[in-house]
């Protein structure tokens, strides 16, 4: 494989929409790298072929994104057990022997905009309140309790899914149903969104934040639009805000540094970049 050039992408279907390739260049021409990442339009039925693919073709692998970030685990040679956990991939690095090892960089991304935002957080400080049981959740939740958090009160509409996140990861995770939501903000020190409640063309979340206490954190991981009627409420309550932007840009620099062999920035060029397409 002639590696002076390293060719990555992100796989989804629909696609076009993705930041990803504004990141990956960003960097490839802040870093002086020589490559590209482009989008590749896979629909479900070729995901298995395009990931074949990747080595055959010399890529340095890819991102996965919506809809093929579980599927997509079948058909890679080796999965990262963090990504086993949470049950998808968002990462595929193609090794020199051609194997396609899966990881997900996701929790990842949103423990690091966290620290961005506050840089002394830790994960223990508090119980940890998220809206949500779907994949964001999973990736995130893995992450904390990774990061030694002790206590996730899991909140969700459907209730048998909060249910069956404390089945499945433990007894540091509480379910608690919908209507009980403002009371669970009770002694809370970080206030996770992850549904799509808030993004734009939906409803706002239907949350008061009175009960909160006034030093919790509050994210969202909603990123269109960036302030979230959650974070703006937050943020006139006097709470430290941290925006679903900051995930989607730390998220990709693992992803970056096993492709290209540099860690990468997040810096205010790229941010202000990605914010002029939202
Ligand atoms: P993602 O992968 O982005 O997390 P998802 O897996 O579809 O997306 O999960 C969406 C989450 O938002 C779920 O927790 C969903 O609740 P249900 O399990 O009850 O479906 C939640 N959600 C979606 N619409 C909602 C609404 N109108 N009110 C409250 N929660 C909602």
């Amino acid at each position: 494989m002639n590696n002076s050039f390293t060719l990555a992408g992100v796989m989804g279907w629909p696609v076009t929409h993705s930041r990803s390739p504004l990141i990956h260049n960003h960097w490839i021409h802040q870093y002086k790298k020589n490559g590209a990442y482009g989008l590749f339009r896979v629909e479900p039925q070729h995901l298995e072929s395009a990931i074949r693919g990747l080595s055959a073709l010399g890529l340095a692998g890819c991102n996965i994104t919506i809809p093929h970030k579980v599927s997509a685990m079948a058909y890679v040679d080796w999965v990262h057990p963090l990504a086993n956990r949470i049950g998808a991939i968002n990462t595929i690095v193609v090794q020199a022997d051609g194997a396609c090892h899966g990881f997900n960089n996701d929790g990842y991304g949103y423990i690091q905009s966290l620290l961005e935002a506050q840089p002394d957080w830790q994960a223990d400080a508090g119980p940890i309140v998220m809206l949500g049981a779907g994949g964001a959740a999973r990736a995130i939740a893995v992450s904390l309790l990774d990061a030694g958090a002790k206590e996730i009160r899991i909140v969700n509409r459907t209730f048998s899914k909060a249910e069956e996140f404390a089945h499945e990861f433990g007894p540091a995770i509480s379910p608690v149903k919908w209507e009980e939501r403002e009371d669970a903000l009770n002694n809370a020190a970080l206030l996770i969104n992850t549904t799509s409640q808030g993004m734009h063309g939906q409803p706002a979340l239907d949350l008061s934040l009175t009960q909160l206490p006034q030093h919790a954190l509050v994210s969202d991981v909603v990123y269109i639009p960036i302030e979230t009627p959650l974070l703006i409420q937050a943020r006139l309550r006097g709470h430290t805000t941290v925006n679903g932007l900051g995930m989607l840009l730390h998220q990709a620099r693992p992803a970056f540094e096993a492709w290209f062999g540099v860690m990468p920035d997040v810096d205010q060029a790229l941010y202000d970049k990605v914010i002029q397409t939202i």
